[in-house]
This record gives C-alpha cells, structure tokens and sequence, in this order.
C-alpha cells in the first residue's frame, strides 16, 4: 500500500527519499513523488506515473542539495494512477502526502469551493483545508493540521511541510503507520522502519491521534487535543539483511527457502522438547484462564485467514470442549457476530496493519473479549493493541505473496492450542506427537525443499498452457489446498480456486476440461482412501492432475506426482504447501511476470 518518507537535517534529502521509496516499493504503488524545500523558499516537486525508476529519470534533470523533503508511493485508490493524482500534492504553501482514505472527502471538497483542485484525490483535499487553516503561515503548521484533521472521518497517516518553514515536518497518523527515525542531526519519517535502516535504528512509533513536528535535532508529540505526549524511543529490530535478496533473485524465493530458519525463529524458546510441553509467555493468561476457554474465533484476511482456517483443524482434534471459527476479517467486521462467554479471539496478521484485521479487533475488544495477536511486525498496530500476543518472528516478509509468515502463523497458533489443551489437562500421550513433529519441521522443510524444488521448477513450466487450476484437499489439506490456489492468482495471474474433494460432485466436477488442471493435496492419513476416490472422479473425467503426495507407494496414474519423501505425518499439508509456494513461483517465472510485486496488490492493505 502506499508509502511514505521524510527527511531533515544536514544531508541531501532527495538522496534519502528515493532510496526510502525504493525500500517501501514492496509494498505495492503504482506511482511515485518527492518534494524538497530550498532554503530560498522553493520547492522542487518531482512526479512520476509507474516505477520509482521514473522518477529517478526525472530527478536526473531537478538535482537539489535541499536538506528537507517528504515523499510517497501511491497505491491508487481515489483517481486513477497518473502524474497529477501522485503525492506530494500541494496546496499554497503547503505539500502533504497522505496514506489512507477521507473518506468525507465530498463534502470538504465542497467547502472548499474557491481551492483550484488538479487531482482526483481524497488526499488533495486534506492539503486544500490544511491550507485554509494555515492563514498563510500566520498560524504554525501543526495547529493547521490538528485543525483540519478534527474534520476529517477515515484514516491518515501524513507529513506536511510549508515553504515558509522550511525547517520542519509535521507529521499525523490514525490508522495509518508512521515512525519517525531518530538520527544524529537528523530525522527522518517513515511508514514502515524498513525504510530507516542504515540510517538509524532508533524510533518513535506515533500513535494515532498523535501529531508530531519534527526538526533536524527535535520532536514534538502532541495529542489532537493539544497534550503533549512523552516520546518513547525504540530499537528498530530488523536488520538490513534481512530486507535485502541474499543471492536469491527474488524476494519470494529467498522467503520460501528460508522457511526452515524463520520457523526456527517462531519455536525458538518455546517448547520444552523433554516434557513435550509448550510454553508460549506471550499471551498472558493464566492456566485458570486457558482452561475456561471454550471457543476461538480467528480472524484474518488472505493468508492470514488460511492460517487459522488450517491452524482451527488442528485444535479441534486435540482439545476437548472446544470450537473453532476461522473468519475472514472484512466479513467479521460488519457480522455483528456473538462472540459467546470463554471465547478467545487470536488476531492473525503478518503486518500487523491490515484496516479490516484492526478493525475487528476493536469491535471485537468492545465485547470484552481477550485478544490475542499472531502478528509478525514487531511494534504494528495490532501488535500494541491486542490484549496479549505471540510474534511469529519470521523477519520482514518483503514479497506482496506470503509464504514463510503462513508456515509460523499455522505453527504458533496450534502451539496456542497445545496450551490449552495443556492447562486443560489433555493427556500427553496426545499432545506429544504434535509437539515432536513441531519441532522437527524445520528440519523436514529444509529437507523438502531441497527434494521437491528442482522438479517443481520443471512441472511449473509444462502448466502453464492452463487456464485454470483447481486445488483439492481434505481435511487439513482443504485449508492448504485453499491456501495454494490464493498463492497462483495472486502471482502467475491464473484463475485458480480451491475445493474440499468432498465438494466436487456438488458442482465443481462440471468444470473438469483440458483448460484446467488440479494440484491434488494427498497426504497420507485416515482419510488419504476417500481422497483416491475423488481423484478417480476427476481422471474419469480426463483431469489434468498433478499429485503432491507423502505416500510411500502412490501408484495412481495422474499426469504428474511430487513425491515428499518424510516422516511427518500430522503436518504433512504443510510441507505439501511448500510444492504449492514453489509452484505458484516457477509457474510466474514461465510467465514472465513481476514476482515479488504482481499487479494491482498491495503488500500491506492500510485501507478498507
Ligand atoms: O499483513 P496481513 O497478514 O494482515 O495480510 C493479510 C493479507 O492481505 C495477505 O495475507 C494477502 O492475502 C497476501 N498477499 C497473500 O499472499
């Protein structure tokens, strides 16, 4: 989603903007600016349609030694993507980039009868009452702020800067991510702290409601309201090698391979492997508590949803008295749903910014209801709002397609459920064969990719003369089946659609035809038997089938099998996901698309 940078202080800033912009790139934009302020009073505004490569062009010719600027990607939500709807956009005096919708953006427009509009935008609005309020820097720039924001309804994450004042950035958020990056003589804005590292990894994380001016050597934090809040400085965790490719050629790749180390990461501590018990701090409930729960809503969207839905299976089998609702969080919000008494609900997001997740964590608060995140971005929103919560620790996850964060969001959450079955007393000769496997599916990831890489390259690019494919599983592989179909359209742009086996004779069977081609999810188990019947179904009917299978002497005779040679027995779908991730990757690069950043998604959606 869109994406913002700020600089002040001694340096170039331009230099600072674009290689910030280039960092939040992954995010998803579809255009780019930056504006920077002279000491003379000018500005120099820069604007391109496409990749951040074209502004780069156009910057070639407005080189600046400005020592102040602020700038956006733009993932396009009010007006099309185009020149004149990229931020910065100005009004007077004033520039301002903005993150999320106005959403009375109308009805200010309207107000604003006399301003000369160029943009389409919601954002260009937000500048225009700024301004008014402004006086023509008769009033400091922050009180013009706070009072244009008290009118605005939806979410922002901003910097303003005026070229009467050009010393200093007055930055706002509610709901919409901004750091700002404590450097020696300078300081520098953010939506995301990635963009800050090799510069500082000292942070504050505004709050929303919170507005901040900020100068090359202060920040000043006050509420809307006009109190002044203490800042709090915090430790960037992430490092700079972890947002850069490490020898892969992309950052799917580098994040699908090293899913045995990011898993590692989420066990790490937590499982006591002698007694076979999980102990998960993060949370915050009692034995008492974990006992008396009753029902576990999770809510996610995309991957996120998957997770639960697949981690929701799982729980289900080895703790008594308990149900599990998978949700999707743009649904939930508006259910109205009754969350009834000793439920629990675990708020899954691998950014920990996703608008419809957050939101349903708010309503959901309201009921009274303890939250619980499983979140991977350290200090998100979600992370500070939830009630208690485990981080899945896998590292910045950088590509728009989530691969590693799925894997630890599945494990963390099933080591939630191994707590309550602990404290509810669940025997251990139950709970044991989960905890082992837990613990050797690094290991076993490590050894299936190896296994299945080379040879999934090879089948991705037979299938890509397919229109459509459809992927099958029962059971725990039906969420992993749902799960790799989302992770082909999203990338490889094929239509791809999921169904539990049991389903295809209820409608989906028609489809069966030489435009498609099915990803049969076959783990080997209690119910591997009804699966072979439906894959029968499917060969009568002349299926293109390619098997991802851990039986030992499969000898169906379908176009394509992906042996995985392990001993995992209970986790095997996610070892099969690992054939799904490969596959959605290699078939996108038969195809000749932008892996990491496929069109029209975000990586991170701040909006509704
Ligand atoms: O950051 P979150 O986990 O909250 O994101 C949720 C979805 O937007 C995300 O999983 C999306 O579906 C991915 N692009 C799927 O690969």
């Amino acid at each position: 989603m869109c994406g913002i940078v700020g600089y002040v202080g001694e340096k170039n800033a331009q230099d600072f903007l674009v290689s910030g912009l280039k960092r939040l790139e992954y995010r998803g934009y579809d255009s780019a600016g930056i504006v920077t302020l002279g000491a003379d009073g000018e500005a120099t505004l820069v604007r391109a349609k496409g990749k951040i490569s074209n502004l780069e062009e156009k910057l070639a010719g407005a080189k600046r030694n400005d020592t102040i600027g602020i700038g956006h990607t733009r993932w396009a939500t009010h007006g099309e993507p185009s020149e004149r709807n990229a931020h910065p956009h100005q009004a007077g005096p004033i520039y301002l980039v903005h993150n999320g919708i106005i959403e009375n953006y109308k009805e200010l427009k309207k107000a604003l009868k006399d301003f000369d509009f160029k943009s389409e935008t919601d954002s260009e609005v937000l500048a225009a009452l700024i301004e008014s309020f402004y006086g023509e820097g008769k009033y400091p720039l922050a009180n013009a702020v706070v009072q244009a924001l008290k009118l605005v309804k939806g979410t922002y994450g901003i910097a303003v800067v005026s070229v009467l004042k050009p010393d200093e950035i007055v930055v706002a958020r509610s709901g919409s991510p901004l750091v700002i990056g404590i450097g020696h003589d300078e300081t520098l804005i953010a939506s995301d702290a990635s963009a800050l590292l090799g510069h500082t990894k000292q942070a504050i994380y505004l709050n929303d409601g919170e507005v901040a001016t900020v100068t090359e050597k202060s920040v000043e934090i006050k509420t809307l309201n006009a109190e002044p809040v203490s800042a709090k400085v915090e430790e960037i965790e992430t490092n700079l090698a972890a947002i850069q490719k490490g020898g892969y050629e992309h950052f799917l790749l580098k994040e699908i391979m090293e899913q045995p180390d990011s898993l590692t990461e989420t066990l790490r501590g937590r499982m006591n492997l002698e007694d076979g018990v999980v102990h998960l701090g993060g949370p915050g409930l009692s034995e008492a508590e974990l006992r008396k729960i009753k029902h576990l809503v999770i809510v996610g969207c995309g991957t996120a949803y998957h997770a639960g839905l697949l981690a929701g299976y799982y729980i289900e089998k080895f703790t008594p008295e308990i149900t599990v609702e998978a949700v999707i969080a743009s649904e939930y919000r508006y259910r109205q749903a009754y969350i009834p008494e000793d439920s629990v609900a675990l708020i899954v997001s691998q950014s920990g910014e996703t608008a419809d997740t957050l939101a349903c964590l708010r309503e959901i608060k309201k009921q009274g209801v303890k939250t619980i995140g499983i979140v991977n971005a350290i200090g998100s929103t979600i992370a500070r709002e939830v009630d208690g919560g485990t981080y899945v620790h896998v590292g910045p996850e950088i590509s728009v397609a989530s691969t590693k964060a799925f894997t630890s969001q599945v494990i963390a959450m099933v080591m939630f459920g191994l707590t309550i079955a602990q404290a509810k007393g669940v025997k251990s000769g139950i709970l044991k064969p989960y905890v082992s496997e837990i613990a050797r599916m690094p290991e076993e990831i490590r050894k299936v990719l190896d296994e299945v890489r080379g040879e999934v390259e090879k089948i991705a690019g037979k299938y890509t003369k397919y229109e459509h494919g459809i992927y099958l599983g029962r059971d725990v592989a039906y969420p992993t089946a749902m799960e790799g179909a989302l992770k082909l359209k999203e990338i490889s742009y094929v239509d791809a659609n999921a169904y539990a086996f049991g389903e295809l004779k209820h409608g989906p069977l028609a489809l069966i035809d030489d435009r498609f081609f099915e990803m049969a999810l076959l783990p080997d188990g209690e119910l591997y038997d009804k699966a072979v019947s439906n894959v029968q179904e499917v060969l009568a009917r002349g299926g293109h089938i390619i098997a991802a299978t851990n039986v030992d002497k499969f000898d169906l005779p379908v176009e394509t099998v992906v042996k995985i040679t392990t001993d995992i027995e209970l986790f095997a779908p996610i070892l099969m996901n690992l054939v799904s991730q490969l596959f959605a990757y290699y078939m996108t690069i038969a195809k000749g698309y932008d892996v990491d950043q496929p069109r029209n998604l975000a990586k991170s959606v701040t909006v509704e």
